[in-house]
């Protein structure tokens, strides 16, 4: 049975990203970021980003949310949230370019993307976007 994008759907999804920021093991940046990715099948998978000492092998949390889904055996991801604090006042944190191609391969252009901010008084904002939005003439797999 696939999965509705309903209200109620995508508020988990929000609440997973929400909920997972707190295990970000950000000693470098300080930047707590938490995603969480929707299957087809109603699994949710979430994530953080993960730093290293070596700087360059930060992974970010959106790649850690995918690839727990792809190691658990998905292939195609029907939402995204991703988490942060504002950024800069009041704006919301957006998914890297790299991040952005990873999620092409795993999802189509029209799926959602919800970006999260939660301040320090605990009220979130949301703002939806598409992949498409984010990821224009994207590079695609050969063949497609
Ligand atoms: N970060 C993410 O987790 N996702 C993004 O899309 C942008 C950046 C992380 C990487 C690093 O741990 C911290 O945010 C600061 O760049």
């Amino acid at each position: 049975m696939k999965t509705k994008l309903d209200k109620k759907t995508l508020d988990c999804l929000v609440q997973a990203a929400i909920a997972v920021k707190k295990n970000s093991y950000s000693p470098y940046s300080h930047f707590k970021v938490g995603a969480a990715v929707l299957a087809p099948d109603g699994q949710i998978y979430a994530g953080t980003n993960i730093e290293n000492a070596s700087y360059g092998l930060t992974v970010c949390a959106e790649r850690n949310a995918m690839f727990r889904g792809v190691c658990n055996g998905q292939r195609q991801f029907i939402a995204l949230a991703v988490c942060t604090d504002p950024v800069e006042g009041d704006d919301f944190g957006s998914p890297c370019g790299a991040c952005r191609q990873v999620m092409a391969e795993f999802m189509k252009l029209d799926a959602p993307i919800l970006l999260v901010s939660v301040n320090k008084k605990d009220q979130t904002k949301v703002l939806k976007k598409k992949l498409k939005d984010l990821l224009p003439l994207p590079f695609l797999k050969p063949g497609e």
